[in-house]
């Protein structure tokens, strides 16, 4: 492979000094609908706005590896005219694009999901790689549900992202891949640990058929947790044994990285839960274990700024104190945050 050694280069950049990425590749109805909740107007300007404060962020990479864009947002600049992608680049903060189009339903299977967007990667990948993107996202949704998953869901998902994978290590692009098991549902954590494990399994197994190179990728998987309509919480040594035990039967040493997302999780949870992963089981995990967080690094900086220029200093503040938490929790040292959703 011509750009394996770049490949490899920027995917241990992505996860180095127990640092992460964070995600601001919200869909154009994805942040409406966070911008609706929060009482902010649901325009183009609000959306770079909002952009722009976390972006512009003073001392945004001592705790940002890469930042994860929306098409949109890789189009705009700030305010004084200073293009998004230079911004990024000048504070040390590796620029990513979000390449998947969203979810359709998957013919046969009532409930289950697809991700669209496979048709013309490879000339949007070209694209995106003129323009100074150095990596880029897949989602693929899985959903718990009686006797939800499928095989047919959680292959094709799995064929899907390593299609995806595939096309953009050709581009020069490190992928991240992301096959995310949702936390929607009544179900018990082991429920999770199962599909979560199997989805895994047979995503190496599409990787490795489609001659991916494991040491240019990145894997952003959920945690292992219980559904959201479980009253009991489960304890941060509980997840933490759980997802562990699952990333270590079902994920090749060779990754370059492990990302989680936070799927819903406030941030002082998803926080601690990374804190335990490498608190307890540091020297046994072969990857950097770090964040692709998006809600648990900056829902409480949307709600703070709320629109309002007088707050972007708040909101930035808010935004750094939860990059610093989760960089400490990349070294196991997390303590606690004070800031809720
Ligand atoms: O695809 C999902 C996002 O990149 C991560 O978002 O941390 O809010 O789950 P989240």
């Amino acid at each position: 492979m011509e750009n394996r050694d770049q490949l490899i280069m920027t995917a241990k950049a992505m996860v180095a000094d127990n640092k992460g990425l964070v995600a601001i590749d919200e869909s154009i109805a994805t942040l409406n609908k966070r911008f609706e909740a929060a009482g902010i107007p649901q325009t183009e300007g609000y959306r770079r706005a909002y952009r722009e404060v976390l972006i512009t962020t003073p001392g945004i990479g001592e705790y940002i590896n890469g930042a994860i864009l929306f098409d949109e947002t890789v189009h705009q600049q700030t305010l004084s005219g200073i293009p998004f992608l230079d911004a990024l680049n000048k504070a040390g903060v590796i620029p990513g694009i979000k390449l998947d189009e969203g979810v359709e339903d998957l013919p046969l299977s009532p409930g289950e999901k697809v991700t669209k967007g496979l048709d013309d990667l490879v000339e949007r990948l070209a694209a995106y790689s003129k323009l100074g993107l150095r990596f880029a996202k897949w989602r693929a949704v899985i959903q718990i549900d009686g006797q939800l998953p499928t095989a047919a869901c959680i292959a094709s998902n799995a064929h899907a992202l390593a299609r995806y994978a595939a096309a953009c290590q050709q581009a020069g692009i490190v992928p991240v891949v992301e096959p995310e098991v949702i936390m929607d549902g009544a179900h018990r954590i082991e429920r999770c640990a199962e599909v979560t494990e199997w989805a895994l399994r047979e995503l190496f197994q599409q990787l490795h058929l489609l001659n991916v190179e494991l040491r240019g990728l990145i894997l952003k998987p959920n945690m292992v947790l219980p559904g959201k309509d479980v009253k009991e919480k489960a304890s941060a040594d509980e997840v933490a044994t759980l997802t562990v035990e699952c990333l270590l039967n079902a994920v090749p040493a060779a990754v370059a990285g492990i990302a989680f997302l936070s799927g819903g999780q406030d941030p002082e949870s998803a926080s601690a839960n990374l804190n335990a992963m490498n608190l307890k089981y540091k020297t046994e995990l072969p990857w950097p274990v770090t964040y692709s967080f998006s809600r648990a690094l900056h829902q409480p900086a949307l709600e703070i700024w709320a629109g309002k220029d007088e707050n972007v200093k708040a909101a930035q503040a808010s935004f750094l104190e939860l990059g610093k938490a989760n960089k400490a929790a990349g070294k196991g040292e997390f303590i606690s945050t004070d800031i809720t959703l």
